[in-house]
């Protein structure tokens, strides 16, 4: 166990010294708009090494290298002009650009790959902490392996206290689903491994060929490792309902009666649901996209939360909706594979 040193103020001073037990090889969280990130030296192996082991992941599975400015990424990849364009238009910004690496990275860092992710937080905590660092900072989410990512201060200190150097406070993260993650290929192409709030539509303006791959095919190799791991898992299995509102609110009410079980549900709800309010979590208005992206790891962590003093059998919430657009192919990617893709068809 680490005596975790919790920057609570997270003022000049705080990320100062939170700056220095980083570059002297610990492992500092950090918070940044999107999640919050466990970071250590990008050239250091050892710190590198530590990052696997204090969150329980697997070393096949590459972490993304955090900088203060896109062009600071020369120092350890190949920038091409795709890579500027991109940059100039997203970052700082929740998009992680995978690029090929340079002899300077520590094979630790990308699993031994040709490749390095590069990403660029526009959270201001973020950017001055990477900056007084002096050097790239390798930060996965600074979840335990498995485990939803933390988007709060009190996420982190529940997986990782003991386990990391430091934590530093930034309050709750704006986005709350972690970076698009885009593979550049040549001058004028990038693939989507990851949904995340900047998307194809937006990727699109700047580049001519934009296609995804992070819906993976049966016997299909994921080109980006990270895509094979179960992921976001709340400990009580969570099931999808597709169908009409009312069949669905029909279903979970049938279920109240005879499982203990939780309703992750919209404002809307509310008043159906007003005789056991205890037992539902709203994700927002039904329409408000970037709510239920903000809540969606929060609301899966409560129920673990309620799990620890209640039974708990089963969670449901609705169907992700599938037009394709917005913050939608993202919601959707988190929450088919928290649900282990059980989707319940309702009528
Ligand atoms: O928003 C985010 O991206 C957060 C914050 C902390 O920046 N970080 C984050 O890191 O989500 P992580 O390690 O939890 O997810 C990074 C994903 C993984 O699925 C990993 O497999 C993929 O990016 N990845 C990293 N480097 C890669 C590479 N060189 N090639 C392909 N995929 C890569
Ligand atoms: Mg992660």
């Amino acid at each position: 166990m680490k005596d975790t040193v919790l920057f609570k103020r997270a003022d000049e001073n705080e990320l100062i010294s939170a700056a220095r037990i980083l570059r002297e090889g610990g492992l500092v969280i950090f918070p940044t708009e999107t999640v919050y990130g466990l970071g250590a030296n990008a050239y250091d192996e050892k710190a590198a090494y530590n990052v696997f082991e204090a969150k329980g992941r697997p070393h096949d599975n590459p972490l993304i290298v955090h900088v203060a400015d896109p062009a600071d990424a020369e120092a350890f990849a190949v920038t091409t002009k795709l890579y500027y364009r991109l940059a100039r238009a997203f970052m700082p910004g929740p998009l992680t650009l995978i690029i090929e690496k340079k002899h300077n990275i520590p094979d630790e860092v990308t699993a031994g790959g040709g490749t390095v992710g590069v990403r660029c937080p526009s959270h201001p905590t973020a950017h001055r902490f990477i900056e007084l660092c002096g050097v790239p900072v390798a930060a996965p989410s600074a979840n335990l392996s498995g485990r939803p990512s933390p988007t709060r201060f009190d996420h982190c200190v529940a997986d990782m206290n003991g386990r990391v150097d430091a934590i530093i406070d930034g309050g709750e993260c704006e986005v709350g689903l972690e970076s698009t993650v885009a593979l550049l290929k040549g001058d004028d192409e990038v693939v989507i491994l990851r949904p995340g709030a900047v998307t194809a539509e937006a990727l699109s303006c700047v580049c001519s060929r934009v296609s995804s791959a992070f819906e993976l095919k049966e016997g299909e190799r994921p080109l980006s490792p990270g895509m094979k791991y179960k992921h976001y898992a709340p400990r009580a299995p969570l099931y999808l309902l597709d169908g009409e509102r009312r069949d669905v609110i029909a279903f979970v009410r049938g279920k109240m009666k005879d499982e203990r079980c939780l309703f992750l549900c919209f404002d809307e709800d509310a008043e159906t649901f007003s005789d056991c309010r205890d037992r539902t979590i709203s994700l927002g208005g039904e329409d408000d996209e970037a709510l239920h992206a903000h809540r969606l790891f929060a609301a899966l962590r409560e129920t673990d939360v309620y799990g620890e003093t209640h039974t708990l059998d089963a969670i449901y919430t609705y169907s992700p909706k599938k037009d394709g657009t917005g913050l939608s192919p993202a919601i959707e990617n988190r929450l088919l594979r928290a649900a282990n893709h059980t989707i319940i068809k309702v009528k």
